[in-house]
């Protein structure tokens, strides 16, 4: 249930952490069995609205990809509006059907970001003034079509402005994206820890989403604070089974839209996703206890800047020494964005520190985001295992992103510790690196209240999409990974005393493009 004190009960909060986290004895004591006739569908289909197909003659921005996503933002200023034509655009290089594989069970669809699972339970909501080509409204993004269906006709912004206590990037916004989670289309593969993926899910539509965005010449911006009654009543969806977790705002207007309309219930049928769903009330319970109403969302938009966190002395700093503007890969985003996908084995090659450089270089320049008050400020930490990198000892490593450089904080052979912490997966012990995200939940919760889990989680996912951004720029591969919990944070303490994992993203040279 959502209640509007709630946000600052941060026992809701520890008590969904640490009862999702995985470890070597809960994945054997809670072992977990996928029941494949019932396994949910992939897209949100509403079989009685007629689909608007969306084009794909898209006009290449030419921007390329190193450059897209370490750009911080384009300035909101001026009339900035999609066309009908752009917007697709942006809809198919953030969330759109990239790829589709035959198998002997079926066909599976890829998408432009990655997701646990391969599941894609983050649905895409468009709303709009009148842009050229398309109608004001409510549009739900329709992935298996490719189109738009109009599940409420006129300008609604007006909703969301008031929801997000007049966040300026909203309000000035001709596009707004509100990108929402079914539970149940991912928690049919992982049960409850279903609402930490909704953030790396969400996060890495957004990293794309940002890019793309910002490569087609837009003012792009995440906002995380709102009234999540609001929104969820906007859309018409049934909040205990779908939620609003992220907005997004897109482009730049002068004119503020007028009064905001009344809104009628939406009753719409859904084709429904499985045969039978399975409830797991401790994610309704995290949500409701991290949601926002009335002056909850006014003290969000108040917020005092980010406490830095306090640093250790070291011994060993390595300056970071990305590649030299003039030789960058310049492959323009729409081709990498194209060309991702997840690697499924990494071949045991070093990668160059060079590359590596560039790669947390351009992946950590900063995330236009309302919970990031100043340029530069970040909520997860990154912390390194480094098994094969030319010229860099194997060992582990912090990150320090306003000096750029790497601290070593412990040197050795650590790809089996490496396996064993990405839930003993080879992917983390073949690769030539690891990057864990950890934060310090103790900070952000008291600074944020519950809401900062929202906002840790999805700012990993969107590092962690930029990270996969950076490496197949590079030719490289990557794939986002989970882990056992407890034991990262181990692993690297005492640098990480007090700090939780939240997420992880291998990188390397996959062992296909090798071949
Ligand atoms: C947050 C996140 C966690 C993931 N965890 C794993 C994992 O533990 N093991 C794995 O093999 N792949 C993992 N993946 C990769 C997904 O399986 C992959 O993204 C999905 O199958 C879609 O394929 P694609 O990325 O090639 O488009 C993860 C991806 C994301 C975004």
């Amino acid at each position: 249930m959502t209640t509007s004190m709630s946000n600052r009960d941060l026992d809701a909060t520890w008590k969904y952490h640490n009862g999702t986290k995985h470890s070597y004895t809960s994945v054997r004591v809670h072992p977990h069995f996928l029941d494949w006739e019932n396994k949910p569908l992939l897209f949100k289909i509403y079989p009685t609205l007629e689909v608007a197909r969306l084009p794909k003659d898209f006009r290449q921005t030419g921007v390329s990809a190193l450059s897209a996503i370490a750009n911080p933002g384009v300035a909101a200023v001026g009339e900035q509006i999609p066309t009908f034509e752009e917007l697709a655009q942006f809809l198919y290089f953030s969330a759109g059907v990239t790829k589709s594989k035959k198998f002997p069970g079926g066909e599976t669809f890829f998408r432009a970001a990655a997701c646990t699972g391969a599941l894609y339970e983050i649905e895409l909501y468009i709303v709009c003034q009148d842009l050229p080509g398309l109608a004001a409204g409510v549009y739900h993004f329709g992935a298996a079509e490719f189109g738009l269906r109009q599940l409420r006709a006129g300008d609604h912004r007006r909703h969301i402005i008031e929801a997000t206590a007049i966040d300026s990037s909203v309000a000035n916004s001709p596009v707004i994206v509100i990108c929402t989670g079914i539970y149940w289309r991912n928690a049919w593969k992982y049960r409850s820890r279903t609402y930490r993926h909704f953030g790396w899910d969400n996060g890495t539509i957004l990293a794309n989403a940002l890019a793309i965005g910002t490569a087609l010449g837009f003012s792009t911006r995440v906002v995380v604070g709102f009234s999540d009654d609001r929104i969820n009543t906007l859309l018409g969806v049934d909040a205990q089974k779908e939620v609003a977790f992220s907005i997004f705002a897109l482009g730049h207007t002068s004119e503020l839209p007028g009064a905001a309309p009344t809104l009628t219930p939406l009753v719409l049928p859904v084709v429904p996703y499985s045969n039978q769903e399975v409830d797991y009330p401790a994610m309704r319970q995290m949500h409701g206890a991290s949601s926002l109403a009335g002056d909850e969302v006014n003290r969000w938009r108040e917020r005092r800047p980010l406490v830095p966190a306090a640093t250790t002395k070291g011994t060993l700093f390595i300056d970071l020494d990305p590649i030299d503007a003039a030789e960058l890969p310049a492959d323009a985003i729409e081709q990498v964005i194209q060309r991702r996908g997840s690697t499924r084995k990494f071949a045991r090659e070093p990668i160059s520190v060079a590359q590596l450089s560039t790669i947390l270089d351009r992946a950590t320049r900063g995330i236009a985001a309302d919970f990031l008050p100043e340029p530069g400020a970040q909520l997860n930490d990154l912390y390194l295992i480094v098994n094969d990198v030319d010229s860099l000892t194997p060992g582990a490593y912090f990150l320090h992103r306003d000096k750029k450089q790497l601290e070593l904080l412990k040197e050795g052979d650590f790809r089996s510790q490496a396996g064993f912490l990405g839930l003993e997966q080879e992917l983390p012990a073949d690769a030539s690196v690891n990057v864990f995200f950890l934060a310090d939940l103790h900070r952000i919760l008291g600074m944020f209240g519950n809401r900062g889990y929202r906002a840790a989680q999805l700012e990993a996912g969107v590092l962690g999409g930029k990270l996969y951004l950076a490496a197949y720029a590079q030719k490289l591969g990557a794939s986002g990974l989970t882990f056992y919990d407890d034991d990262v944070a181990n692993f690297f303490s005492p640098h990480a005393k007090g700090k939780s994992a939240i997420f992880l993203v291998t990188l390397g040279h996959s062992r296909q493009s090798l071949m």
